[in-house]
């Protein structure tokens, strides 16, 4: 970054220049210079908004145009120079416009301040990030149905504790974790109809003596409404906040998730396989084959819910209005789209390219005799009391156990030891496909309920 004594564009009332190490601490242009493309469409809006209402001329907006236009393009072709003399992403580039045509840039800050023009920027980078975000999210959730759809009717143990509990299908269970997305999907929409707001106009803090138009600004960079008190346009970054709590629990969720997918590609579950291409090799022990890629989802779930933190704590003292605390609300904010951007295509691919072992699946549901609950209820509708029948199962489970074998491997003359209401059709109950298949209702493990699920989720998101 080039560093020349340039004046600053406010150095007229200093008698010294800023000490270097100031500069330098104060600067943001190292990392704002993210935010052009918005910093330049949303002057090109307040300019032609400053032509429309007379404040500068028609050909005042046409030089502001042509310039904006070739720096936007200088910027593109990586030919721009920023400059940490000129602090920050707003002043670098004006500063270009005027060497580029003079007076009418010079004209283009009027009615306008950085600290509106700041929070409009920040709010059109996070509004189109979110977008790029959601896109991302859907393609999650495509994938996790397509997966869902090709074992609607695969057998694997539920778990409550991490103990085998009851048999669901993995189609169901993938379904899990798409309804986790649905909802961070909600979450975000919800959320950008507050980001959507425009800030311009309130100037530095109480809003600008000019003849502005902001309905005319709002409508020309999409923005759904203006923000209606200048002292709270320019100050509060609840809308940043609230996106990094959103994508906090998108990324508790991805967590979750790779937890499950690490837990699963052990060889003692043995459950799933990761392509190779997400895994990798241990330098010592040859035999080993690491999920580095879910466990590192897991991890930066931590940064995700530091940048929260830091948000929160960036805000909590501020007196109204602009503070220049405010500058460090974009490094987080970066980074926090950065990360979600990639874990979500990551994890994506990585639904796609999960192998199932399906075989492995069902012996531990097998063994961790999944099935006694539903022997309980079968007692129950011949007239148990459910406590009593609870009893009697847990009795035949432990039989099971001493005999090395299953619930369904026990003899009719066996099972009615425990309970003599059993008759020979317990036995459709004690299979794993008979468990599973009476579970039929909406948002029950039965492979057409779980098919009924993907069609839904298919048509909500055609
Ligand atoms: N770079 C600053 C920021 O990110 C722009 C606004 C500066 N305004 C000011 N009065 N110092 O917040």
């Amino acid at each position: 970054m080039a560093n020349t004594s340039n004046p600053n564009l406010w150095s007229g009332r200093f008698s010294e220049p800023v000490d270097e190490r100031v500069k330098r601490y104060t600067a943001s242009i190292p990392f704002d210079w993210r935010l052009a493309p918005f910093d330049i469409q949303a002057s090109l809006a307040h300019a032609a908004m400053l032509a429309r209402a007379g404040i500068i001329s028609a050909q005042d907006l046409a030089d502001i145009r042509r310039g904006l236009t070739e720096i936007q393009a200088e910027i593109d072709n990586g030919s721009f120079a920023w400059n940490l003399d000129d602090e920050d992403v707003h002043f670098n580039i004006e500063r270009a416009l005027t060497r580029k045509i003079g007076e009418a840039g010079k004209r283009l800050h009027t009615g306008r301040s950085r600290n509106d023009q700041v929070a409009t920027d920040v709010r059109l980078w996070l509004r189109d990030a979110i977008d790029r975000i959601q896109a991302l999210l859907r393609d999650a959730r495509l994938a996790l149905v397509d997966q869902a759809e090709r074992h609607a009717a695969t057998v694997m143990p539920g778990f409550t504790h991490l103990q085998a509990a009851q048999p669901v299908t993995f189609g169901h269970h993938l379904m899990a974790w798409q309804e986790m997305l649905r909802r961070d999907a909600e979450r975000l929409a919800d959320c950008r109809r507050r980001v959507n707001r425009l800030p311009l106009g309130a100037a530095a803090l109480a809003g600008t003596s000019f003849p502005i138009d902001r309905e005319f600004v709002a409508r020309e960079l999409g923005f759904e409404g203006l923000c209606e008190n200048s002292l709270d346009a320019v100050s509060d970054r609840d809308f940043a906040i609230e996106f990094l709590a959103c994508g906090a629990l998108v990324m508790m969720h991805l967590s979750r998730m790779a937890e499950e997918l690490v837990l699963w590609m052990t060889p003692r579950f043995a459950f799933i396989e990761l392509p190779d291409r997400f895994c990798t090799g241990s330098s010592i022990m040859p035999q080993k084959k690491n999920p580095d890629v879910p466990e590192l989802m897991r991890g930066k779930s931590g940064r995700m819910y530091g940048h929260l933190m830091a948000l929160l704590t960036l805000m909590k003292a501020q007196p109204l209005a602009y503070n220049k605390d405010n500058q460090e609300d974009k490094e987080p904010l970066f980074d926090a789209v950065d990360t979600l951007i990639d874990t979500l295509a990551i994890f994506t691919e990585l639904v796609r390219g999960l192998r199932v072992n399906a075989e492995a699946m069902r012996r531990a549901a097998v063994e961790g005799y999944a099935t006694a609950t539903d022997l309980a209820d079968y007692l129950v509708k011949r007239g148990v009391p459910f406590r009593t029948a609870h009893e009697a199962c847990a009795q035949a489970v432990r039989a099971a156990e001493a005999r090395g074998c299953d619930l369904a491997d026990l003899s009719l003359e066996e099972l009615r030891a425990f309970a003599p209401q059993i008759e020979a059709d317990v036995y459709q109950v004690l299979t794993l496909e008979g468990s599973i298949a009476a579970r039929r209702h909406p948002g029950g493990t039965a492979p057409a309920a779980v098919r009924a699920a993907i069609a839904r989720v298919r048509q909500e998101l055609a």
